[in-house]
């Protein structure tokens, strides 16, 4: 933690921190200080609270709270942002994008009619992260969680990205009667963890171009973790293979970690001094590593920006940075 912050409450706030690496991302950071306030961002209620009373239990840090916020709907984002100015936290220094979604059963759309994969893993993310800027303390620290899936050099099982455009992410096709779902949903989901990784870029330049804060924004990849509420849209078998088979592979193959291992690696990357001065960067765990090739295409970049400011209807009263 920064010098100047260290002995001062600060909040930190957590997209989808009631399960999985979320919450134990969540309960590392509320164990390491108990001056941080963690806000737990989510979108059920009930299993938000559940959260927050076994977080509190388990790390005896009575700053913890949850705050609804659903990421399939611009409106539930906004709507957060002015509670959370009106709630009298204490000053927020970081903002980790962690909630994220694989759709393998079918194709779901958010409230304003994007595809869901796209419109929460990416698009929820990008307005929120504007949003908050100009509220968090000049130096603070944004963390998009994104996945090893997004590289196709790293061979996972999981289908390759393909980015033509942001508004085709947005807006897909209608499939054919005889397409694939399972590789259309994993290809959804891998482009959206690459988007996650241009957002994390150009969020980086701008901020140190256009902005005097000190903010840095870093794209982190947790490895596979069997054990989280991940698999939840895949069929049976592939549940129980994701869930338990799975389990046994952590003990020998690489970047295959138990929830605990990777949320730890990520409080490490909001919480360490370590990283104060690293921006703009992609860590595999606490590792800093080069992420794919299609990842630095800047014209890609570019079109997520331009179309995600579009699509969330950006304004300029509500980031400090630049439109175009
Ligand atoms: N598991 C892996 O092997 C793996 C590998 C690489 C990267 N990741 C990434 O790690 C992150 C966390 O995933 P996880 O494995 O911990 O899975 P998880 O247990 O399913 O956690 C995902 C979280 O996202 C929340 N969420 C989903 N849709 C949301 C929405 N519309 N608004 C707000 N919150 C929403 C979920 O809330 P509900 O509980 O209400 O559904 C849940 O809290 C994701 O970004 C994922 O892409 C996972």
């Amino acid at each position: 933690m920064p010098a100047e912050t260290n002995s001062s409450k600060k909040t930190i706030i957590i997209t989808g921190g009631n399960s999985g690496l979320g919450y134990a991302c969540a309960r590392n950071m509320a164990k390491a200080h108990k001056n941080i306030h963690v806000i737990l961002a989510c979108r059920h209620a009930a299993k938000a609270n559940k959260a927050v009373h076994s977080l509190i239990k388990a790390t005896n840090n009575n700053n913890i709270t949850s705050l609804e916020l659903d990421l399939s709907s611009l409106e539930s984002v906004r709507d957060f942002v002015t509670r959370f100015s009106s709630s009298g936290f204490p000053p927020l220094y970081a903002l980790v994008c962690n909630a994220g979604l694989i759709m393998i059963d079918k194709t779901r759309y958010t409230k304003d009619g994007f595809e869901s994969t796209f419109g929460v893993n990416h698009l929820g993310h990008f307005l929120l992260a504007n949003m908050l800027l100009e509220k968090m303390t000049h130096s603070g620290r944004i963390v998009f969680v994104s996945s090893g899936t997004h590289d196709p050099a790293n061979k996972t099982i999981v289908a390759v990205p393909v980015y033509e455009s942001a508004r085709l992410l947005a807006y897909p096709k209608k499939m054919g009667q005889n397409k694939n779902m399972l590789t259309v949903g994993q290809r959804r989901y891998s482009t959206s963890k690459l988007c996650n990784i241009y957002c994390t870029y150009e969020l980086a330049e701008r901020i140190q171009q256009q902005t005097d804060k000190n903010i840095t924004v870093n794209a982190f990849d947790p490895g596979q973790m069997p054990g989280t509420g991940f698999s939840r849209t895949f069929p049976l078998f592939m549940r129980f293979f994701t869930k338990y088979i799975n389990y046994i592979s952590v003990l020998f193959r690489p970047n295959v970690n138990t929830p605990n291992k990777s949320g730890k690696a990520l409080a490490s990357l909001i919480i360490n001094p370590e990283f104060n001065e690293i921006t703009g960067k992609y860590f595999e765990g606490t590792r800093e590593i080069r992420s794919s090739e299609l990842s630095y295409n800047r014209e890609n970049r570019k079109n997520l920006w331009k179309t995600s400011v579009e699509l969330s209807k950006l304004n300029k009263t509500e980031t400090l940075l630049n439109l175009d």
